[in-house]
């Protein structure tokens, strides 16, 4: 796999680096991604149909066991290479900074020490009433209800026409001013507010680098196009851009 000079100087050259991750980056660990049909018992449902305070409100039932699908699709998945070289990167590199709209949790699970879920995280449930943190593991009811004030219990992820949590929102949008390479690696970049950062960080006049084995609206302010599955294209990346230094796995910085 080539890759283009000034890409590799840029990544050995960098001290902050902002990783943008998608669906894509866990597709390698058997993940579905959203633009994947959903199968069986959800083939008729869509992830825009489920994922949305109306629904729970409307069918909560139908909405816990959908999560509890995914849940139980995710118990097995592992990190792939993809994340793995994520996590790599921070012995390469100063400041590896991961912000994914991914629920699964398996970029912390790799050992990406900074890591903003735009999204939440699939296995944490909170109170739909009272919004605290409650376990959700050992219940019976479908849904779970509320050791504090008897609601019912949702997954704690940001569903569609919810705000995303304000902390992440703004650290995510510091990460994309100041990073010296911004990669936007495996999403559609179809769902705002999150697919606007890789937007805002080239506004900023920041480098962005998009993997990816399909086109998206993100091509056109790329400064670097991979075209190709994260999990072959990053490991690939970061050993031409250090094996070329001859830094074996340490960092070009002091
Ligand atoms: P999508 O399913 O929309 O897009 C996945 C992207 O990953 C596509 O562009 C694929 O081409 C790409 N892809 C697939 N396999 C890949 C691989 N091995 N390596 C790299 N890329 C690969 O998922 P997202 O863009 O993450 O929102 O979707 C964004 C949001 O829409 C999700 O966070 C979720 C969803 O509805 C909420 O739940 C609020």
């Amino acid at each position: 796999m080539d890759f283009a000079p000034d890409l590799l100087a840029s990544l050995r050259a960098a001290r902050q680096i902002a990783v943008f991750t998608g669906a894509g980056v866990s597709a390698e660990s058997g993940i579905p991604t959203f633009r994947d049909a959903q199968t069986g018992l959800w083939a008729n449902y869509s992830a825009e149909d489920l994922a949305t305070p109306e629904a729970f409100r409307r069918d909560p039932v139908t909405v816990w066991n959908w999560y509890a699908w995914r849940r139980e699709l995710m118990r097995d998945a592992r990190p792939n290479p993809a994340h793995q070289a994520i996590a790599r990167l921070e012995t390469l590199v100063e400041r590896v900074s991961v912000i994914t709209q991914n629920v699964d949790g398996l970029h912390r699970q790799a050992g990406s020490t900074e890591v903003i879920e735009l999204h939440g995280n699939i296995w944490d449930s909170i109170c739909a009433d009272c919004r605290q943190p409650a376990p959700a593991e050992a219940a019976i009811e479908v849904p779970p209800r509320c050791p504090h004030c008897g609601g019912m219990l949702r997954p704690a992820v940001v569903w569609f026409g919810e705000p995303m949590p304000a902390d992440a929102w703004h650290r995510a949008a510091e990460l994309s001013e100041r990073a010296d390479l911004f990669f936007c690696i495996g999403t559609s970049s179809l769902v705002e507010p999150a697919a606007s950062l890789p937007r805002y960080a080239q506004s900023c006049g920041r480098p962005v680098v998009q993997v990816n084995p399909e086109a998206t609206s993100h091509d056109g302010i790329a400064q670097h196009v991979l075209r190709g599955k994260a999990g072959l294209i990053l490991p690939a990346l970061f050993d031409a851009a250090w094996a070329e230094a001859g830094a074996a796995g340490g960092r070009s910085h002091p």
